[in-house]
C-alpha cells in the first residue's frame, strides 16, 4: 500500500474545486474508455458545496454526465426526505438541476426496515453497473469519503458491527452512540476503488486526523481504508490540517 497524498488546502473552496477536478478528469478518462464512471459519494456537510459544484452549470458542459453512474457510500435509516437523509443532501445539492439521468443515480433504500434485504438489493445494484468477475469486488472508480471526529468513515464507526464485515458488499450497521441503525459499503469494497478521497475540514477533526494519518495503525476506522490497488488522497482544509507534522502542497 503506497502512502497516501495528502494535500492541503486554505480554504474549503480551493479542496472543493481541486475534488471536482479529479471528478473531471476521470470522467474524461472513463468516458475515451468507453466505460461508466462509476463513484460512490459520502453524506455528512463537508462534501455538500462539492457537490453543488459538480451539479452546477458550471461542470454541466465538462462532464459527460450520462456516462456517470452515482452510488451512495451510505445511507442513514430514514425516509429520503428526512432532514438526516444523505440522499436529501445530495438530491438538493446536485440532482435537481437535472444533469444526471435520473436511471444513473442509485440510492440507498435505507428506509426499509428489512434491511437486510434492503443492503442485499443495493449490493446487487452495484453488481448491475460494475459487473464484476465472478468472485471479484465490485471496483468503484471513485470514492469521495469523509472523516468524523472520532475516525469514523462511511457509517463505519469505532466498534461497530460492520467493521467485521468481509463477506457483503453493503451491510446495515447500529450506531450505538447515534442509537440508529446506518446502511454502509463495507470495507471490501471502499478497499476495491480505483480512487478515493478524503475530504476533510474543521478544527475538531485536527486530533484525530493527526492520529490517522501519523500515530499507530489500525486505532480507527478511517486507518482500513487501503486500497490493494488503488490510491487513496487526503484532502484537508488547513485548520483540520493543523496538528500535522508538515503541511504539504
Ligand atoms: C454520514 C457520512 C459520514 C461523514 C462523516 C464526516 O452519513 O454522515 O457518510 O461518514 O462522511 O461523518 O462528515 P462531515 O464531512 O460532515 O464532517
Amino acid at each position: 500500500m503506497t502512502k497516501p497524498e495528502i494535500r492541503v488546502f486554505d480554504g474549503l473552496e480551493h479542496l472543493i474545486w481541486a475534488a471536482a477536478s479529479d471528478f473531471e478528469q476521470l470522467a474524461r478518462i472513463r468516458a475515451i474508455e468507453k466505460m461508466p464512471f462509476t463513484v460512490a459519494l459520502s453524506g455528512g456537510s463537508t462534501p455538500k458545496p462539492l457537490y453543488e459544484l459538480l451539479g452546477s452549470s458550471t461542470f454541466a458542459g465538462r462532464v459527460r454526465w450520462p456516462n456517470v453512474h452515482l452510488f451512495q457510500v451510505d445511507e442513514r435509516c430514514v425516509p429520503p426526505d428526512d432532514a438526516q437523509s444523505n440522499y436529501r443532501m445530495i438530491r438538493q445539492a446536485m440532482l435537481e438541476t437535472g444533469l444526471l439521468p435520473k436511471e444513473n443515480f442509485h440510492r440507498m433504500a435505507a428506509e426499509r426496515p428489512d434491511r437486510e434485504n434492503a443492503a442485499r438489493e443495493y449490493a446487487q445494484e452495484l453488481a448491475q453497473v460494475l459487473r464484476p468477475e465472478p468472485g471479484e469486488w465490485p471496483r468503484l472508480d471513485l470514492v469521495f469519503l469523509g472523516m468524523g471526529p472520532d475516525g469514523h468513515t462511511a457509517s463505519l464507526f469505532p466498534g461497530s458491527q460492520a467493521l467485521d464485515e468481509h463477506t457483503e458488499w453493503v451491510a446495515p450497521n447500529y450506531v450505538a452512540k447515534l442509537e440508529s441503525f446506518r446502511l454502509t459499503l463495507t470495507l471490501p469494497v471502499l478497499n476495491a476503488a480505483a480512487r478515493v478521497i478524503f475530504l476533510v475540514s474543521g478544527v475538531d477533526k485536527a486530533e484525530t486526523l493527526r492520529q490517522v494519518l501519523e500515530g499507530p495503525a489500525g486505532h480507527f476506522p478511517a486507518q482500513l481504508i487501503q486500497p490493494a490497488h488503488g490510491r487513496v488522497s487526503w484532502f484537508v482544509e488547513e485548520s483540520a490540517a493543523q496538528l500535522l507534522k508538515k503541511s504539504r502542497g
